[in-house]
């Protein structure tokens, strides 16, 4: 790999403050897409305890017109300009310092720092600066522990950019000659560099406005391009409920007059929390029953919310260093699924982020880019936004939430902000302010934060029917991971209930309690093991463990599928019903991996207890069309030593058709009769649940026999919205139905020119499992619905290809890994993060059985070799290379 396109690596260890603050900015921007020209002052303060130490500032990508120091304009020789920074000796202890410099956001495809985006006729600028952005937009301390004031002015053409926005509250404008104007804007509030944000364009704007508790009038403002303006009216009713529910449930307001966000096609996360400018990729903003799905739906709902509630859990108080990203991210999930957990389904939330966990979280801890929440060293930061800070990090916070309680925690998330409002907070922080305001040491649980690795609960159950005593065993297990080769046991909170025979509650009486306890209740194991002894059970009891999965652990019991039924057909918890089904199903699962075929009995009661739960109108439908989906094959396959893709496919694809073949009779009554009361709209969560059962069973039909494909096409004709009517294409093509290719042409014909729903279409096809899909990935790569630029496109052909559909990215010949391989090279060249984030499919690869996992490896090696890999790519091959 060639040298210069790594990193040096930074320690957690080696943090100090910086030698310089910078307390003051203020900038001036003219911009234009080909050159704009950045003015900048700093008033910069020296550390005391760091004298002589030159001023550093982070500069990346900049063409440097001028310094200045109280005034004064330097020669040159009196600064140091580097690759990556501006060097100034300063002999006092404070200094004004200006600089002037050149960027060209037009041929920026980053999508770092200041850049364009929208059709080719009315481009507009807007930045992205988180993490390490801000460098590449003036020479600054581009680092989350300096926090300064800013006031930004900035001037354009008023004809091309009639709309000016930077953080804070407005400040003034006015026109200037030659047809330009200016606009400035101040931000009371001491920010860190990486929430910095500015836009300027031609884009058409709704208003809305919200009185918050406490009195303050904020008008709210959605920014997007003219067709996309009329799709922004559900975005804008999340913001308020995400408003209102933060200063309910948290008691958080607005701090801010206004709150602007920005929709753009081309990013490449999801959405930022820059200080009152919050800037969207539209995937996550639009909505209108035609061109968005009930999930899409939901996503707007939950990321407003999550950009929103940052406001505070991130904003208002950051983080120290880059090290403590979960601080912001996995507390802002955590507060972004209890949002949407009031507002929406709990339990399909939970559903969802558990498979979400199991997915990508599990698998990362499995293989070699495992690292804790709280990592302890990087070289690219842009590659720790991972599954592990995020997911697991809010598992955490879920964790702790429930040992202090909904009361404690509140009060101990109240301490935190109160105490660090306005600075940059760790992880020692957090679990100070929660452990103080709760009387309770939390530093036990700074191992989840330190230690990778997923841990293992073996759970053992033992009923004595003489002493009517009840044992519950349980011990934990981390596997080595990278860099950290032994384990230490960590606070697992697990949640107990136990249920008799036919599903009734029994009480919990633990051997030494005076009495029994609430009927549910959460046992802590602290250390390696323990035995939990419950006295006066009067018959063996069904054991539901893990209810709400309490905590991120993998948890392994030996339990009879009997047992499992009674959850299935009787737990009050809707999570660990879902659970007891998932666990039979992977029982299932491995019998026809090491058999041939599912044994008879435990498949019998498995589909008995699943056709009661079809015909069950009392539950909600969301549940039970999650209970008809199988775990994925990647977390299916996550407990093998060695995986061979295809058997892996094959038998699950053996366990899902003989649920559906078992299951026509009332799959087909339920299908029918939710046919009938189609109506409720896309907001409606009881008409989303009706959808996804119906969509469920409608796939399941169609899997059990041929002859129900009718019903799809049927469906596909007569859609009124998305969902139904990309379910059912989905169906015709998982069938390869004679009408599925006319389906898909129809479809493309019918949203031509909407780019997001043509990445639907795009996944769609991108994720059938059928070997010819390579052939159709590439092929989509020369449709004019796909560009290699766009961040949405390559997620939506390439990322749906390489990350769900293990059936055709691990065919037998290569050919997925090379298509894979070839794709992230290309995407390196043009937008390197997103690249980075797409060759972590290829990190699987010593797992595999031998012959894939040498041409896995091989293809990482082949892109490994090639010259000027940005260092986002290099470190993530090194890393999935290494050891
Ligand atoms: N702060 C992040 C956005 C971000 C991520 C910026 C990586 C720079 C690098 C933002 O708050 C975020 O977490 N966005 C998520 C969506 C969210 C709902 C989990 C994203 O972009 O995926
Ligand atoms: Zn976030």
């Amino acid at each position: 790999m060639s040298l210069e396109s790594s990193k040096p690596v930074v320690l957690l260890r080696d943090y100090r403050a910086p030698a310089w603050c910078v307390t003051d900015v203020e900038l001036e921007f003219d911009l234009d897409p080909a050159a704009t020209i950045v003015a900048a002052r700093l008033v910069v303060e020296r550390d005391p305890a760091q004298p002589g130490a030159a001023l550093r500032l982070d500069a990346e990508q900049i063409e440097l017109l001028e310094v200045r120091v109280d005034g004064e304009a330097l020669a040159e020789d009196r600064y140091l300009l580097g690759a990556d920074a501006l060097t100034i000796p300063l002999a006092g202890d404070r200094a004004v310092v200006e600089t002037r410099v050149r960027i060209v956001p037009e041929t920026n495809t980053a999508l770092q720092g200041l850049y364009a985006s929208g059709s080719a006729d009315s481009r507009f600028l807007l930045t992205q600066c988180e993490a390490e952005g801000f460098r590449r937009i003036t020479p600054f301390l581009d680092r989350p522990d300096v926090l300064a004031r800013y006031v930004v002015t900035l001037r354009a053409d008023k004809a091309r950019f009639p709309l000016l926005l930077a953080n804070g509250n407005a400040d003034g404008a006015g026109d200037l000659a030659d047809g330009r104007h200016w606009a400035r804007f101040v931000d009371p509030h001491p920010k860190p560099s990486y929430l910095f944000a500015l836009v300027g364009g031609r884009l058409e704007s709704i208003e809305d406005a919200f009185v918050t508790a406490e009195g303050r009038r904020v008008r709210l403002f959605i920014h997007a391009e003219a067709d996309a303006i009329g799709r922004c009216g559900w975005a804008m009713q999340c913001l308020k409920l995400a408003m209102r529910w933060d200063e309910q449930r948290f008691g958080r307001c607005y701090d801010l007059d206004v709150f602007h966000i920005v929709a753009t096609h081309d990013f490449t996360m999801g959405a930022m929390e820059n200080k009152g400018l919050n800037v969207f990729n539209a995937k996550y903003l639009l909505a209108d029953p035609e061109q968005a799905t009930d999930d899409a739906y939901r996503h707007v709902l939950a990321v407003v919310g999550h950009e929103y509630f940052h406001n505070w859990s991130g904003n208002r108080v950051t983080c120290r260093d880059w090290f403590q990203l979960s601080l912001k991210e996995g507390l802002t999930v955590y507060r972004e699924q209890e949002f949407e957990s009031d507002l929406a389904s709990r339990t399909l939330r939970r559903i969802e982020d558990v498979r979400v966990l199991w997915r990508a979280q599990f698998s990362e801890d499995a293989g070699p880019l495992a690292h804790p929440v709280r990592p302890d060293r990087y070289s690219e930061i842009n590659n720790f936004y991972t599954a592990t800070v995020y997911e697991k990090g809010a598992e955490i916070v879920r964790m702790l939430a429930s040992v202090l309680g909904r009361d404690g925690f509140r009060r101990g998330l109240d301490r935190y902000f109160e105490r660090h409002d306005g600075h940059a907070a760790t992880v020692e922080d957090f679990l100070g302010a929660l452990g103080d305001a709760n009387g309770v040491d939390l530093t036990p649980w700074l191992a989840w934060y330190g230690q990778a690795g997923t841990p293992v609960l073996d759970a053992e159950a033992h009923y004595d029917a003489r002493t009517r005593q009840f044992e519950l065993t349980l011990a934990q297990h981390t596997a080595p991971t990278p860099g950290q080769p032994r384990k230490q046991a960590l606070p697992i909170p697990v949640a107990v209930a136990l249920f008799d025979a036919d599903g009734g509650r029994m009480p919990l009486h633990l051997d030494g309690e005076a009495a029994a306890g609430a009927p549910e209740r959460v046992l802590t194991l602290a250390a390696d093991r323990a035995t939990f002894r419950f006295v006066g059970v009067a018959s063996r009891p069904v054991v539901s463990l893990l209810r709400g999965y309490s905590a991120p652990v993998r948890l392994r019991r030996s339990v009879e599928a009997d047992d499992l039924v009674v959850q299935i057909r009787h737990d009050d918890d809707g999570f660990n019903r879902w659970f007891a089904a998932d666990a039979l199903a992977r029982q299932l699962f491995a019998d026809a991996l090491a058999q041939g075929a599912p044994a008879a009995r435990p498949l019998g009661l498995w589909t008995r207890s699943l056709a009661e739960t079809v015909g069950d109108a009392a539950l909600d439908p969301a549940l039970v069309a999650e209970m008809l989906t199988l775990a994925d094959a990647n977390s299916l396959a996550e407990t093998l030593a060695e995986v061979d893709p295809e058997a892996v496919y094959r038998a699950r694809a053996q366990v899902e058709t003989a649920l559906a073949q078992a299951l026509v009779a009332p799959l087909l009554a339920r299908y029918r009769a939710l046919s009938d009361d189609d109506v409720g709209d896309a907001v409606d969560t009881a008409a989303q649940a009706r959808r996804r059962l119906r969509n469920a069973c409608l796939a399941a039909l169609c899997r059990a026999d041929a002859a129900h494909l009718s019903l799809a096409e049927a469906q596909f004709e007569r859609a009124r919205n998305l969902t139904d009517r990309l379910g059912a294409l989905s169906v015709l093509l998982s069938a390869q139905a004679p009408g599925a290719s006319a389906a898909l042409d129809a479809f493309a014909a019918r949203h031509a020119g909407d780019m997001l729903v043509l990445d639907q279409w795009l996944s769609v096809q991108a994720t059938q499992a059928l070997p010819e899909t390579v052939e159709r990935v590439v092929a989509l790569t020369a449709h004019e619905a796909f560009r290699w630029a766009n961040p949405n496109n390559v997620y939506a052909l390439l990322g749906a290809f390489a990350l769900r559909n293990p059936r055709a990215f691990h065919r037998a010949d290569g050919a997925g890994y090379r298509l894979v391989g070839e794709a992230v090279a290309r995407v390196d060249a043009l937008t390197p993060q997103v690249a980075a984030r797409l060759a972590t499919a290829l990190g699987g690869w010593r797992r595999l059985e031998p012959v894939r996992r040498a041409l896995m490896r091989r293809e990482l090696e082949r892109l490994a070799a090639r010259e000027g890999l940005s260092p986002d790519l290099s470190d993530i091959l090194a890393r999935s290379l290494a050891g």
